[in-house]
């Protein structure tokens, strides 16, 4: 399979996606030059399935390997747990050389990514993305975080990594609501910028939830590309990657009120129907686009319709609070079409208010 190649200030990166690569990372490590020690910081789930091939493969190319484990969850990608990670690395004696390998999901990445971008001020970073979010979204980019208390990514860098190594045979030991949170990111890709893609998801929706490997390396590298090509022309977030929100204004603001019980990808699937409702209500969004969308995200698996319970005035509320607020009104990024979006802001919380009570019903 092709890789990708991102070319920033930080420097340029190749992204390899292919079914079965984390055998190869040994080889690809050699390529670049390194010498010695390597450690991996791994998610412990992925640790039991992963971490032992991985291991043992780059002792066979003469690496000495440290296996860092992080428990799995939102929850310890933290100072508490960068803060352990720094003591074993310096025990390990990494040094300046020293590639950390991220092994796991975004949390993983996001955390390892922190540690590698201020441990003795950056050391390599190797992304080895195994959720289908990781793959497609949080891997690329070189945005890197830990949580502060309830500040979600708020304490971070710009730290881009030396390589993406993305083994898609990996998601086949993925929980399914997994693989379903991710679909959305990748739904996401297709709405925003390429109707290709939706077609492509709306026309094997089933082969890519039964993890058909053709499809879903097509699908991984056309979402892939879609961010690299968005990061390339906005790498510190000042304006195009803006659109990479489309359906997080809402989504977010769901996630928090409900103390993030509904998962990620379907917050952002109900925040993507928020915004095509919006459109519609607006004169942009004809029907039969709305009915093609509302129809793959549900054969996704993934939720249209908001929870009969919710608080409209509560989640209005947690959206005017986000950062792109003006004035009361909201700003949404919506679609123009499958594949076209468009900034609008001066959103009224009356129309957000009517639009959020059809999504109800
Ligand atoms: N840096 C960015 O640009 C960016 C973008 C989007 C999201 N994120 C971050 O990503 C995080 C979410 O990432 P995620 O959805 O990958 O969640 P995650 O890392 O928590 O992984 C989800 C679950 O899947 C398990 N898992 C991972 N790979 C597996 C595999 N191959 N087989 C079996 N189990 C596996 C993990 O143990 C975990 O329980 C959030 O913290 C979010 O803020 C970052
Ligand atoms: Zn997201």
């Amino acid at each position: 399979m092709p890789a990708l190649k991102l070319k920033l200030y930080q420097g340029e990166y190749r992204i390899e996606i292919g079914p079965g690569l984390l055998g190869e990372v040994g080889d690809r490590l050699r390529g670049m030059g390194f010498k010695g020690k390597a450690a991996i910081i791994a998610d412990a789930t992925v640790a039991r399935l992963y971490a032992g091939r991985l291991r043992s493969q780059l002792e066979k190319k003469d690496y000495e390997v440290a296996l860092l484990e992080v428990p799995p969850g939102e929850g310890n990608k933290s100072l508490d747990q960068a803060g352990r990670l720094y003591t074993e690395l310096a025990d390990f004696g990494a040094e300046r050389l020293t590639p950390l390998l991220a092994l796991g999901g975004g949390v993983t990445g996001d955390l390892a990514g922190f540690v590698a971008a201020t441990y003795l001020r950056g050391v390599p970073l190797i992304h080895l993305p195994t959720t289908l979010l990781a793959q497609v979204d949080s891997s690329i980019g070189g945005k890197v975080a830990v949580d502060h208390g309830r500040l979600k990514n708020y304490v971070g860098a710009f730290y881009q990594p030396r390589m993406v190594i993305s083994d898609f045979s990996t998601l086949k030991t993925l929980p399914a609501d997994q693989v379903v949170n991710g679909l959305a990111e990748c739904l996401k890709y297709g709405l925003i910028r390429d109707k290709g893609l939706f077609e492509l998801i709306e026309g094997n929706i089933d082969e890519i939830k039964a993890l058909d490997e053709g499809l879903l390396g097509k699908m991984i590298l056309h979402c892939a590309s879609i961010k690299a090509e968005i990061v390339e022309k906005d790498e510190k977030d000042l304006g195009l990657r803006n659109i990479l929100n489309f359906g997080h204004t809402a989504g977010h603001a769901l996630e928090s009120l409900s103390n993030l019980a509904i998962p990620h990808g379907r917050a952002v699937a109900m925040g993507m129907m928020t915004a095509c409702l919006i459109s519609r209500r607006l004169g942009v969004l004809p029907d039969a686009e709305l009915a093609r969308i509302r129809s793959l995200i549900q054969k996704a698996g993934l939720p249209v319709n908001l929870p009969q319970d919710l608080d409209y005035a509560a989640l209005i509320q947690v959206m005017q609070q986000d950062k792109k607020k003006q004035e009361g009104a909201l700003r949404f990024i919506l679609p123009e079409a499958i594949g076209k979006v468009f900034i609008q802001g001066g959103i009224s919380p009356l129309l957000l208010a009517e639009v959020l009570k059809e999504q109800s019903e």
